[in-house]
């Protein structure tokens, strides 16, 4: 069994049970070209065997080397972007403490990231911080010439090999890259870097049962044996079964696509723990990555609720009818605190004394998508008994199977990019890159209208 739960009566208003069926044999079609590697981009489908394919002594491998790294760290580092960095901190931080009281009780070192943003005060701010830290770094590049990841990383070898001395950094440094491909892979084998391959099958966004995600996970101190178990759980309940119906990634899959086709453009992810809200950013690169093109694909967006009841609820609840709505709920806390009585009681709470916090947050989900149904938004329901690295592993396949379905359902390549090559190019020119020539002169001739 599975611990996740896909409930869609919340599109039943919007979504009959035979327009789910009418997919039912293409959607069929579609898994057994994924397991087969007979569809779109089928040279990048090496994720869909990864979690089962893990060995011993791959896990023991990262194992070890998480205990190496983290024994004189007190930080990590990881600097990457994107696929190369999200999956790692999206279940980092949904298994994470919220504050550094019990962070410093945790025996493992504090997880930073870098190079996912061009950020001059962010990362001066980082190497400030880190002048007194004993840490080491992790940087991810799977073509190993991602520019805002080689900026970070030019920073941070810098500072350690300031702190460290030349020999004494590199041993703090691990590289995790492509096999023979790149600038950081050879910088890795000039400078003599512990590396690891990201394999050259699976892409950045679909990379998180590979070193890319299991090595930081690993050395924040998660379960990684426990992440991949889930993943591998949740692979064998979906090869159960066909049955649209009772195949959790068909359906859900299915759903969004069938809403979308009434209009419903964007897919709001809707979470109510803080925890979750790095899970949602994963989410949203891995879907909007694998759809947005050819003109096509759903927009993804999240929400944290409850914070967002208080802003994003308003639009949701009365604003232009664009949207459905994907509920990730997770039920139990880890630990329980309950609502004190207070004798005065003028806040007038005493009717919720006693209740757990999480028993509140329960009903402000419950009225939230009762609401939202009435207001006619579609609400399609994933629920987890609560946050722990199996349940997570079964949750990150889960829409990694789900996405690729999706892509396959609206007929694009999930598992490029072309368009973000786009920015890339115009950042080079404008900073006069060598072999950008042109490109800066067709920028300087550019007629339109930039905003200045
Ligand atoms: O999903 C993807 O492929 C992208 O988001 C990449 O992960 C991201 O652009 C980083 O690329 P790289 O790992 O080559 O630095």
């Amino acid at each position: 069994m599975i611990d996740l739960r896909l409930n869609i009566d919340g599109v039943a208003d919007f979504v009959s049970h035979d327009e789910v069926k009418i997919f039912q044999n293409e959607t069929a079609f579609h898994f057994d070209n994924i397991l087969k590697k007979t569809g779109k981009g089928k040279d990048a489908l090496g994720w869909v065997d990864i979690p089962g394919n893990i060995n011993n002594d791959f896990l023991k491998q990262i194992l070890e080397e998480a205990d190496r790294i983290t024994a004189n760290s007190d930080v990590i580092v990881v600097a990457g972007i994107g696929g190369s960095y999200l999956g790692a901190r999206a279940v980092i931080e949904a298994l994470n403490n919220h504050f550094p009281i019990q962070q410093e009780k945790h025996k493992h070192p504090k997880i930073v990231f870098a190079g996912h943003n061009l950020s001059e005060d962010y990362h001066y701010q980082l190497l400030k911080w880190l002048d007194d830290k004993s840490y080491s770094v992790i940087v991810i590049s799977k073509s190993g010439t991602t520019t805002e990841t080689a900026i970070a990383f030019r920073f941070l070898k810098e500072h350690l090999e300031n702190k460290y001395g030349k020999k004494d950094a590199k041993n703090r440094i691990i590289a995790i890259t492509d096999a023979n491909k790149g600038a950081l892979r050879k910088l890795a084998e000039a400078e003599g870097y512990a590396t690891y391959t990201i394999p050259d099958n699976v892409g950045g966004r679909y990379s998180v049962f590979t070193p890319v995600g299991l090595l930081p996970i690993a050395a924040a101190g998660y379960d990684i044996k426990q992440l991949i178990n889930g993943a591998c759980n949740m692979k064998n309940y979906l090869l159960k079964t066909n049955d649209i119906f009772k195949n959790p990634a068909f359906l859900y899959a299915t759903t969004r696509n069938i809403l979308h086709n009434k209009g419903k453009v964007i897919e709001i992810m809707a979470h109510y723990l803080p925890n979750l809200y790095y899970f949602t950013e994963w989410w949203k690169q891995l879907f909007g990555e694998s759809e947005g093109k050819d003109n096509k694909g759903i927009f993804p967006a999240a929400v944290n609720f409850t914070s967002d009841l208080h802003s994003m609820g308003q639009y949701i609840q009365e604003g232009k009818r664009l949207m459905f709505e994907t509920v990730l709920f997770a039920g139990k806390n880890k630990k329980e605190l309950k609502i004190p009585k207070d004798n005065d009681d003028f806040d007038g709470l005493n009717y919720i004394a006693g209740k757990n916090l999480g028993q509140v947050n329960s009903m402000a989900e419950k009225g939230t998508t009762i609401a939202h149904i009435e207001g006619g938004v579609p609400v399609i329901k994933l629920s987890l008994s609560g946050l722990d690295e199996k349940n997570i592993g079964e949750l990150l396949y889960f829409f990694m199977m789900s996405c690729a379905l999706s892509g396959y359902i609206i007929n694009v390549n999930p598992f490029d990019q072309p368009g973000v090559e786009a920015y890339k190019a115009n950042m080079f020119g404008l900073l006069g890159k060598p072999g950008y020539e042109e490109k800066m002169k067709e920028l300087q001739k550019r007629t339109k209208k930039t905003p200045k």
